[in-house]
């Protein structure tokens, strides 16, 4: 019997992703560059091998697929994607499909798209997230291509996904690129919870004193409330976990540079591509920068010194209640901006992104599910179209109730040297967008006088050049 599915690289995602297709009862076909991995990965399956076909050669894989052959790429993005496709594609057919599953930049995708719309063969980007976990028991997948190769790969791919309340954590949301701008933007996203969790982290590790023990049972009672999240869920365990070299906490063992591989980034470029204000996002890659940058930072900090703490605040229990509210305005922040970038993207691109739909397939399955992205689904199931995430009457409401708390939290940081950048950022954002006089009648006036840039007048009459005193 012929596999429903085919999959090339059994690297750690390839490998949990072909096990959950198997597991859900699908004839999987599975194919490695190294052949020994394949031997490898059929001893590894166990009783779910008779599922899988293992594949030696390229015309044996082929072969072994039921026709119009979907094949997923589950190997590193970039460059090793063109060559893996370039390889395949003379052994492919008419209405056979390619996916890329890997982070690819969605650039790439729609490249990738175009160059085989000439052939016999499509395309489908298809953003997968949950880390390895979620690829071998349920990931949140993103769908890009067309709607009839969608329809080919929409059974198995319904069957691996994750669900929440029974609804599977897969969609369609457009042609090309949108599936993998989607997770792109689902990256940013997840980037900037992180640095949010990490900026908290810091105020009460530096600033209150306590210790990651009580840090993480701190994030453990915000996961049983609002927050209620899988990244905050990981917070406690991250923080109560310790290193068995040295009995400490683990958190205090490890190199405060974080990594990143380019996603993140894709998603605030973006963002300014498409003049979408991300200020959370970009914070959160800016600090991963910096946060790389030890030697500079430690040199600087001999430099300099730290600020004094401001006056330890006189209500403890007050104060730590104030940083969950504060995590929650930020958060909304967050996703209202990635949200917009999507629905900037959107028409930009033409794809019809979805947006209760993208809501709904994060509530499971990927890095940033959560309770919270079920309130954002109902949301934008009652107003697709609204302007801004923080306006419709849920989250005005939320914004409302947490706003004042963000404030105190970022002052508080403020005044004691802890740095906050992407809490300061939503704060910031909030503040902009809720001032219906701003500052940038002094920005107009500015580029006016040295460029005779223009400017519109509030009362609208058709005069837009200043006389300026000494202007030359
Ligand atoms: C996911 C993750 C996943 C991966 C990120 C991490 O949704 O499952 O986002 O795709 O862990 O690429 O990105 P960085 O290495 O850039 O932090």
């Amino acid at each position: 019997q012929q596999a429903e599915i085919g999959l090339i690289g059994l690297g750690v995602m390839g490998s949990n992703l072909a096990l959950n297709i198997a597991e859900k009862g699908n004839r999987i076909a599975v194919f490695n560059r190294t052949p020994s991995r394949t031997d490898e990965f059929l001893g590894e399956a166990g009783g779910l091998a008779g599922q899988i076909i293992g594949c030696h050669t390229i015309e044996e894989f082929v072969a072994a697929i039921r026709p119009p052959r979907p094949i997923i790429i589950m190997i590193k993005a970039g460059e090793a994607v063109d060559q893996q496709m370039a390889a395949l594609l003379p052994h492919l057919a008419k209405n056979d499909i390619m996916i890329d599953a890997g982070n690819a930049n969605f650039r790439d995708t729609v490249a990738r798209f175009e160059r085989l719309a000439g052939t016999d063969v499509t395309f489908i980007g298809m953003g997968v997230s949950g880390g390895e976990e979620g690829a071998r028991h349920g990931p949140s997948i993103m769908v890009g291509g067309t709607e009839e190769s969608w329809k080919r790969v929409e059974p198995v791919l319904t069957s691996i996904a994750a669900k929440f309340n029974d609804e599977p954590c897969v969609a369609w949301l457009g042609t090309d690129g949108a599936g993998h701008f989607v997770k792109t933007i689902h990256n940013g996203i997840e980037y900037a919870d992180m640095q949010m969790i990490a900026e908290v982290y810091g105020i009460l590790r530096d600033g209150l004193n306590m210790s990651a023990t009580e840090i993480g049972e701190i994030f453990g009672q915000w996961n049983k409330g609002r927050l209620n999240s899988y990244l905050i869920e990981i917070t406690e365990k991250v923080l109560k976990a310790t290193d068995p070299e040295t009995g400490r906490p683990m958190v205090d063992v490890i190199v405060d540079a974080a990594g990143q591989k380019g996603t993140g980034k894709w998603s605030a470029i973006e963002a300014q591509n498409l003049a979408v204000a991300a200020s959370g996002i970009e914070a959160a890659v800016s600090g991963r920068v910096l946060s790389s940058l030890r030697e500079e930072r430690i040199a600087a900090e001999k430099l300099f010194g730290l600020p004094a703490l401001a006056e330890a605040p006189k209500d403890k229990a007050a104060f730590i209640a104030d940083l969950e509210n504060a995590l929650l305005a930020a958060k909304i922040a967050a996703y209202a901006q990635g949200f917009a970038v999507m629905s900037s993207a959107s028409e930009e691109f033409n794809w019809s992104l979805p947006m209760p739909t993208i809501a709904k397939i994060w509530r499971a399955g990927c890095i940033i599910r959560s309770q919270f992205l079920d309130e954002i689904t109902s949301a934008f199931t009652r107003d697709p179209d609204v302007a801004n995430l923080v306006v419709t009457p849920a989250f005005a409401a939320m914004v409302k109730e947490t706003d004042a708390a963000l404030r105190r939290v970022v002052a508080h940081a403020a005044l004691s040297g802890l740095p906050v950048p992407a809490l300061s950022s939503a704060l910031s954002y909030f503040d902009t967008y809720r001032r219906g006089r701003g500052t940038a009648n002094l920005i107009q006036a500015q580029r006016d006088f040295f460029g005779a840039h223009g400017f519109d007048r509030l009362d609208g009459k058709d005069v837009h050049h200043g006389p300026w005193a000494g202007q030359f």
